[in-house]
């Protein structure tokens, strides 16, 4: 028996809440070790929908759901969640959630520092999601972040406030944005503080003693790894780091404790915000692929980019991220296109590469070599086995596992968290 971390393989939303759902029935704990509510993950079970940013996905099934210090909290939305998902009939208390005491916080001024730097990049603003994230984890690098268990010392909170005032409010005012009062802050603060405390807890013990209890840990990732801060598509990308490896450091445990490393990819390919895509398509298909995707962003309800899967980038995130087999989403949105394009290379300069360099105009001028394949005319919508799929569909995903190098261990047809197949239970390694 393994552990399972759940990673997104291309830029985010590939369907990472639906498959942890879905996972969360054989784990006895889901554990979010990156990101912050920059992460929006949808799950429809029957007639309910559930759109999660910061809870972990399993609180679903009413498994234990923990957020590890790898997570950018922001006290605030972390308790609108709460009550939006308890609203909608969701049990989340002490008992079902707990969080890193040592895990930095997301505070006012992050956001605001977010947005005001996207306006003052103009053209080449990196298409955040304006909630913080990067400040957030640039102030828990530089030492002087406020921590979870900080909120329980109304000194240290003061003495911090005054050196990250020092530092924002000087960033805020040169980039013509309103600063931000430390009396005020250090209010919201502490009346924050006894509804955030009672989550808190060093929550490497727990894990540790979980595991040594052989109980099973599913690791929800956020984002994906061409979005990761060193092997993303770097500035386009998130301020974490995105891979497996992460798990272990964003949770308090050791490499060992990560298990089977299962990555989503759609397949197609989608992007928000700004940055190289070298498969986008412009043309009807991408709109297609968008309308029948139905790719608005969880978050912001932004248009996603559309393309075709870019299998480079997918075997690039299965070699830096140590993905041992694939969840493929959305099979179902290719229904009935009549061909459909896999990039197998770049022709950059006029040479061939097999891998997406890491400087930003050669990611720029990255033009995709494709390879054709036949569509199929039946429907994957919804399939359940292998059987229900159409011959063609099945050639689809066998080519795709050759050219990433990586088997598919799970196939998503529809939102819907039972419409998977199964073909090798990550959990037993
Ligand atoms: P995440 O960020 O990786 O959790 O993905 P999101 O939830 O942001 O975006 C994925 C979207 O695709 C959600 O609206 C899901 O309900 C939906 N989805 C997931 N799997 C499938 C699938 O196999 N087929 C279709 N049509 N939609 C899916
Ligand atoms: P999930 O977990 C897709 C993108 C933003 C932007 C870049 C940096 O739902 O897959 P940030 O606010 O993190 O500093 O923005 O990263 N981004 C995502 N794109 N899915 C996500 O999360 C994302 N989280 C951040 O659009 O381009
Ligand atoms: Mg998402």
């Amino acid at each position: 028996m393994a552990n399972v971390a759940v990673i997104g393989a291309q830029w985010g939303d590939e369907g990472k809440g639906k498959v942890v759902d879905w996972l969360a029935s054989r784990a006895d704990v889901v554990v979010r070790f990156q990101g912050g509510h920059n992460a929006g993950h949808t799950l429809v079970v029957g007639n309910e929908t559930y759109k999660l940013s910061l809870l972990p996905s399993g609180l679903v099934r009413e498994k234990l759901g923990i957020i590890g210090n790898g997570v950018v909290i922001d006290p605030e939305a972390l308790l609108a969640e709460i009550d939006k998902v308890t609203a909608q009939g969701l049990r989340v208390s002490p008992a079902t959630l707990r969080i890193a005491e040592n895990a930095a916080l997301i505070l006012p001024f992050h956001g605001a520092l977010d947005r005001a730097r996207e306006a003052a990049r103009g053209d080449q603003k990196i298409g955040t999601t304006g909630r913080g994230i990067g400040p957030a984890y640039e102030d828990k690098v530089a030492r002087r972040a406020i921590r979870v268990a900080d909120l329980a010392e109304p000194e240290t909170l003061s003495l911090k406030l005054d050196e990250l005032l020092r530092h924002h409010n000087t960033l805020l005012a040169s980039l013509g944005a309103e600063t931000f009062d430390k009396a005020v802050l250090l209010a919201w603060l502490l009346a924050l503080a006894p509804r955030i405390l009672p989550y808190a807890e060093p929550l490497w013990i727990r894990l540790d003693e979980l595991r040594r209890a052989g109980k099973r840990i599913l690791f929800e990732g956020a984002q994906a790894v061409m979005l990761d801060v060193d092997h993303g598509t770097y500035p386009y990308v998130t301020s974490s780091n995105t891979v497996a490896a992460t798990a272990a450091s964003g949770a308090g445990m050791g490499p060992g404790a990560i298990g089977f490393v299962l990555g989503i990819a759609k397949s197609y390919s989608t992007r928000v915000g700004s940055g190289p895509f070298p498969t986008e398509l412009h043309d009807a298909t991408g709109q297609l692929l968008g309308d029948r995707g139905n790719e608005y962003g969880t978050n912001t309800g932004r248009r996603r980019r559309c393309g075709w899967f870019d299998a480079v980038l997918v075997r690039q995130a299965v070699k830096v991220a140590g993905i041992n087999g694939l969840a493929l989403t959305k099979l179902d949105v290719l229904d009935g296109l009549s061909e459909l394009k896999v990039c197998t290379g770049y022709r950059i300069d006029g040479a061939l590469h097999h891998h997406l360099p890491a400087a930003p105009r050669a990611q720029e001028a990255a033009s995709p070599e494709y390879e054709v394949l036949e569509g199929w005319k039946g429907s994957t919508r919804g399939a359940r086995s292998w059987g229900e799929l159409p011959a063609q569909a099945i050639k689809y995903v066998r080519r795709i596992e050759e050219l990433v190098e990586a088997p598919v261990t799970l196939l998503s047809t529809s939102p819907e968290r039972d419409d998977t197949i199964l073909v090798r239970d990550p959990f037993e390694g």
